[in-house]
């Protein structure tokens, strides 16, 4: 196979450096939840114990990414907009979270322009999200 046939079966997941960087990116966004006051409201909608989110969002982004899809067997039939319907996201916390993830990303050894069409991707999914749009006037 030629190196341009490679390139092409390449994935995002791939792309960014595998799992090792999808948790150190899920890692930081946590670490930065927990401890900056900035990200206040949105670590406040979280358990005290954030070890299982950081299992499940590090699984759900590999798969998302293009890598195993261990995350979708592990959760059948879990679609992860309406997982977060139950919960009352307004547009604070929707931006708290693009704005801990994008910090993360820009961290990461993530080539930039992969980067941004990652973040482009995940606001739009976290602004989706968003059930309690502030009050207008
Ligand atoms: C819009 C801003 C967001 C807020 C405020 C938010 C908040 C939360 C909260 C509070 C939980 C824990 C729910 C529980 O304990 O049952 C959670 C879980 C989770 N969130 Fe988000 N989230 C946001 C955006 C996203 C986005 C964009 C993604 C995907 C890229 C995502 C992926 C996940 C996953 C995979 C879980 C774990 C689900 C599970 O294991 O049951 N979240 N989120």
């Amino acid at each position: 196979m030629t190196a341009a046939a490679n390139q092409v079966k390449q994935t995002p997941f791939d792309m960014i450096g595998g799992a090792p960087v999808v948790r150190q990116v899920v890692d930081r966004f946590y670490d930065l939840m927990d401890s900056e006051r900035d990200y206040a409201a949105l670590r406040a909608m979280h358990a005290e114990d954030l070890a299982p989110m950081r299992t499940s969002l590090s699984g759900f982004l590999i798969a998302w990414l293009g890598g195993p899809r261990d995350w979708f067997s592990e959760h059948p039939g879990v679609c992860v907009m309406s997982a977060h319907a139950k919960l009352a996201i307004d547009r604070e916390s929707a931006d708290q979270w693009v704005d801990a993830m994008r910090r993360a990303v820009t961290e990461a050894p993530i080539d930039s322009e992969l980067g941004t069409r990652m973040m482009e991707a995940l606001s739009g999914m976290a602004q989706g999200m968003v059930r309690r749009p502030a009050s207008v006037g």
